[in-house]
């Protein structure tokens, strides 16, 4: 397995406030890594200290499978980042401000600028002011100076923070392109689950500074399916009759005694009857659905 970033207990102390603690973060390439918390979890910290910006307290950072040193500090040159809010010069176009960007960067190809605007759908405004650009723009602006040197991994805090819903749509619509297109793997921070949840392939909950799961989005889906929850007095039992009789197989013993059945949600009522006229005792049945709401809630002990 190709890992693009791992962390080894990254820690971000101030004075005696822990922002970061023992943060372990494994992120493979090709992946779209949901970065999740509610603000002040410690999001921009981390990112801050995987940037080489600010200096962990503990801890030891793996880029593209190495460890950083002073040596290969030039590991950097392989990411592409937007921290909280661009800045940009107001006065200056787009183009200006990347081609600005591109001599700072030492970036030799000229084509680079229009190329970056048109991978992010804004080559008609190269020429306008960034004074005038609506705020979807100005993002679309951060990940165009973000790629301008063909990073291969792309690290975007809040991307969509202050978006309308029409803006959030178009920046995760270019955010899955370009991790499909460009191949670019993405490590994007949010508060916001739904959000995170329609483009990531896995996420991690930061919650007061520590990660309290790291998940694939298939799991995740499985926590959000809707399922038959039955208590009987033999699981065992349950389940052979589950099998044989109903012909049911996408079912999992949850824990002693409490069987979660997936399928034939409609035919609870004869699932029911089957167990009984089978001499099991079902003391409950009925159809339930986590929602990740509930699930991030509950993780994050507000539930
Ligand atoms: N330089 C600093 N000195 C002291 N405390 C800091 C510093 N930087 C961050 N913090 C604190 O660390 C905690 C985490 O902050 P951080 O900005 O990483 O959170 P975040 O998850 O990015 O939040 P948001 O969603 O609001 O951007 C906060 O309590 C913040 O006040
Ligand atoms: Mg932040």
């Amino acid at each position: 397995m190709d890992y693009i970033l791992r962390t080894h207990n990254l820690t971000k102390s101030f004075k005696n406030f822990s922002a970061v603690k023992n943060l372990n973060m494994n992120i493979k390439q090709g992946e779209i890594y949901g970065f999740l918390g509610e603000n002040g979890a410690g999001k921009t910290t981390a990112i801050r200290m995987i940037m080489g910006l600010i200096r962990p307290t503990v801890g030891e950072i793996e880029l593209f499978s190495q460890g950083i040193t002073k040596q290969n500090r030039n590991l950097f040159q392989r990411i592409g980042s937007m921290i909280e809010y661009p800045g940009f010069y107001p006065n200056l176009t787009a183009g200006e401000n990347l081609e600005i960007h591109r001599r700072m960067m030492g970036i030799q190809d000229k084509e680079s600028i229009i190329n970056a605007l048109k991978i992010t759908g804004i080559q008609d405004v190269k020429n306008k002011k960034v004074k005038e650009f609506s705020l979807g723009m100005k993002q679309r602006l951060g990940i165009a100076r973000a790629i301008l040197h063909h990073p291969e991994f792309l690290i975007l805090d809040e991307p969509t923070n202050g978006l309308d819903p029409s803006g959030i749509k178009e920046i995760r619509e270019l955010i899955l392109d370009l991790c499909h297109t460009q191949e670019i793997t993405f490590l994007i921070s949010s508060h916001i689950l739904s959000e995170i949840q329609q483009m990531a392939t896995t996420i991690g909950i930061i919650h007061k500074g520590e990660l309290l799961e790291e998940i694939g989005y298939d799991e995740l889906q499985k926590r959000n399916r809707h399922y038959i929850n039955i208590k009987v007095d033999d699981d065992k039992k349950a389940s052979i009759i589950l099998e044989q009789k109903l012909k049911i197989n996408d079912y999992v013993i949850w824990e002693k005694n409490n069987l979660r059945v997936y399928e034939n949600l409609e035919q609870a009522s004869d699932i029911n009857k089957i167990l009984v006229s089978n001499d099991l005792r079902v003391d409950e049945l009925c159809v339930k659905a986590d929602s990740l709401e509930d699930y991030f809630l509950k993780l994050t002990g507000k539930q």
